[in-house]
Order: structure tokens, then sequence, then C-alpha cells
């Protein structure tokens, strides 16, 4: 399985910027065959930013789209519409279900309209502070899995990125705090039984799981080796070339 690295832009770059960044990083980047180098531009860069990338060193993600393909939707922009234009899509992160209130029904039909579209979904799941405070985590990551992919067929499977993010450990929450590689392989076990218990333990195995939350050059290393891990999902770290581009070197050490 390749490893995965995806830099989550979030609201961060004009359209200016971006391409600028995206320049850079082309030219920083060979060709890593078993590296998949993503990066996440807002939706308004997805479309200029597709016509400079070179598709066989980087992949362009979006962040969210909406599931409807067409009508009365005043300000969305739909997977059809990105269809071509975005290889994968964050979907479900924290910040979407937190802050712009979005649930597991509404994740679930957009995991399925990126798999319809041919966009991959990285769906995103992870507790709360006080979710794992109260020992609620297993439960909470459980639903999510298992709620997100409701509407993905069996034979689909293999067409899904999960990211495990803990919401307290993302460093734009207020008391971040920095997760363990044990409190890591604990939760990412657990995405994987709950994916072999509903779909088996042969398509378990080839979903790639991800880990996000303060993730920079000095812990890549420790996360990436944790058992079960397959890439990185990162967020400020990612927006500083030097940054993001010694994390893939990091990658590239691991699986050397
Ligand atoms: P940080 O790497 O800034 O903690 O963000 C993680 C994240 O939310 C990536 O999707």
């Amino acid at each position: 399985m390749k490893t995965y690295i995806v830099g989550n832009w979030k609201l961060n770059f004009t359209v200016g910027e971006a391409s600028i960044y995206l320049h850079k990083l082309l030219k920083a980047l060979p060709n890593y065959r078993d590296i998949e180098v993503v990066v996440a531009p807002s939706t308004i860069a997805l479309q200029p930013l597709s016509l400079q990338v070179d598709r066989h060193k980087i992949k362009l993600a979006a962040q969210n789209a909406f599931y409807r393909d067409y009508g009365a939707f005043t300000g969305e922009t739909s997977f059809s519409q990105l269809r071509g234009i975005a290889d994968y899509t964050i979907v479900g992160h924290s910040e979407r279900r937190y802050i712009f209130g979005e649930n597991d029904k509404m994740i679930e039909k957009k995991v399925a309209a990126a798999i319809r579209n041919k966009i991959t979904p990285i769906l995103c799941v992870g507790e709360t502070e006080s979710e794992r405070s109260f020992g609620e985590t297993a439960d909470v990551i459980r639903d999510q899995v298992i709620g997100g992919l409701t509407d993905v067929a069996d034979d689909d499977l293999d067409k899904v990125v999960i990211a495990y993010e803990p919401v307290w450990a993302i460093s734009s929450t207020k008391a971040a705090k920095l997760a363990t590689p044990d409190e890591i392989a604990e939760v990412v076990a657990l995405i994987r039984k709950t994916l072999a218990d509903t779909y088996g333990k042969e398509v378990a195995e080839k979903v790639p799981v991800l880990f996000g939350g303060s993730v920079n050059p000095s812990n890549a290393g420790a996360y990436l080796t944790v058992p079960g891990v397959n890439g990185l999902l990162v967020g400020g770290s990612s927006l500083i070339l030097s940054e993001f581009t010694d994390i893939i070197e990091v990658a590239k050490r691991v699986r050397s």
C-alpha cells in the first residue's frame, strides 16, 4: 500500500498563492512511486490548480462539496462539478461537523456522491476531548465509520480512505495536545476491526487509514510507524512548504 501525505490547507491561500506554492512543490518533489502526495486547496483554487498540477507527482483534493449533483442549492459546489478536477475529497472533517453542523447522514451522502463521481473520499473520524474523557471514544469512532460508509457498496470500499483525527489533537483547538502513538494505535485498530466486522477482514486490510492532528516534521516519523497507519493528514504544517516537503522526506525514509 502507498503512504499518503495529504496537506489540508483549510481556509488559507489566495488562488495566486496556492498556485505559487504548487509550482514550488512540484519543483521540489521527485516522482515518488510509493508516496501519494495530495494537497487540498480551497474550492475556488481547485480548477486552476488542476490545469497546473502534474498528477504523476501530486494529486488534488477538495475539502468539501455537496452531495446533490445539481439543483436549487445556493452557494454549493457539487462533486459532479469537481469530477475530473479533484482526485480526492476530504469528507466529514471535524471542522465541518462542529462548525458547520454536518451530521453522519449528510456525511454518508457525501461519501457516496464522491464515489459516484470518481473522487476518492477521505472520511475523517475522531472523538472530541469530552467524548474521550467520558470513555466514549470507541462508540463515537464506530458510529462515525459505520455511519459514513452506510451508502458505500461492498465493492466500492477499496475506493475509500479513512483519516483518524482526534479533535483534541488538532492544532487549532484550544487545548490541543499531541496524540501518543499508543493512543493512535488503539483507535486505528478499532477502525480496522469495525471495517472487518462489517465488510470482512480482507477488505478491511485494504482501506488506507491516515492519522491527523498537529503533525509536523519532528513527529511525522513516530506517527508513520504506528501499526496500521498508512499516512498523514497535515493541517498547519502543510502551509509551510519546507515543513511539508520535510514530512514527505520522512515518509520516504520510513518506507525504505
Ligand atoms: P493540524 O495539522 O493543523 O493540527 O490540522 C489537522 C487537520 O485538521 C487536518 O485535516
